[in-house]
């Protein structure tokens, strides 16, 4: 029997490589969205024309509390089993503290920390079941604290948190990580100039960014290591050293 992967934000970038990556391993793959249908739909047809029948996608918006439940009863029934549950979707814009709303909270917390940990407490049976793993996508920069990007970083920290709490809660039957990536791909929507993007580069030990590969080969090796759980593994070539 095939073992099931379900991704949240998974219809492009960083998501979409790691679908790829399982699809490869011939998993089903359940990819979630929120407003990149079209995308989605398209990966879901890739998949499925590589392996017939194994993606679906299930759409909602991680900071609505209906959608939650929506999206935990779809992947509740979608295939046999839950083995792998990736909380990789995220809000990310800066909160200079004077502009900060309840409305910027709501939605950096809702995407980034109060939508996995419901996710996970609405799959936690299915993956105990299935001895599964949960991996939360986290990121390096929160050690040295980020100017501008309180409420962001506040949510990732508090997934790092949930990562550790759960990883001892949920033992012995399910594990969970989280992975940090540094600079991978530039931010949504935004492109750098030439001289910020040398600047990121600059401040990186491997001199390089990293890729949505690096993150995806992380997520292979933490899922398929025994003996790993609490952990948050920083993908970062080296920036926050
Ligand atoms: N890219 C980097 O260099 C980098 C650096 C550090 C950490 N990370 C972390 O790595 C992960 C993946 O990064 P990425 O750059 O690939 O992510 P991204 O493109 O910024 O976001 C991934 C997806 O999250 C979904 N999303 C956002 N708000 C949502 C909401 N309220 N409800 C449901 N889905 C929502 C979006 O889905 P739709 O498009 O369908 O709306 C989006 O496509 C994120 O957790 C990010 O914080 C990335």
């Amino acid at each position: 029997m095939n073992k099931t992967i379900f991704i949240t934000g998974a219809a492009k970038r960083i998501g979409k490589e790691i679908a790829l990556t399982y699809m490869k391993l011939g998993w089903n793959i359940i990819i979630h969205y929120n407003s990149s249908k079209h995308e989605a739909d398209e990966l879901a047809s890739e998949i499925n024309r590589v392996n017939p029948n194994t993606a679906i996608t299930v759409q909602g918006n991680l900071d609505v509390k209906e959608d939650i439940e929506k999206i935990i009863k779809r992947v509740l029934v979608a295939f046999p089993t839950i083995d792998l549950l990736i909380n990789n979707a995220s809000t990310f814009y800066p909160t200079p503290i004077e502009e900060i709303s309840e409305d910027h909270w709501e939605k950096l917390i809702g995407s980034n920390l109060k939508g996995p940990m419901f996710l996970i407490k609405g799959l936690g049976e299915k993956l105990r079941e299935s001895k599964g793993s949960i991996i939360n996508i986290t990121d390096t920069n929160l050690s040295k604290g980020v100017a501008n990007f309180s409420i962001y970083s506040a949510a990732k920290a508090g997934l790092d948190a949930i990562t550790k709490g759960l990883a001892r809660e949920l033992a012995p039957e399910i594990k969970v990580n989280a992975i940090a990536p540094g600079a991978m791909l530039e931010p949504p929507d935004i492109t750098w100039t030439e001289e910020q993007k040398n600047k990121v580069i600059d401040s990186i030990p491997l001199k390089r960014m990293g890729s949505e590969k690096d993150i995806a080969e992380a997520v292979k090796f933490l899922a398929e290591s025994d003996y790993i759980t609490g952990q948050i593994i920083k993908v970062d070539g080296g920036r926050s050293l």
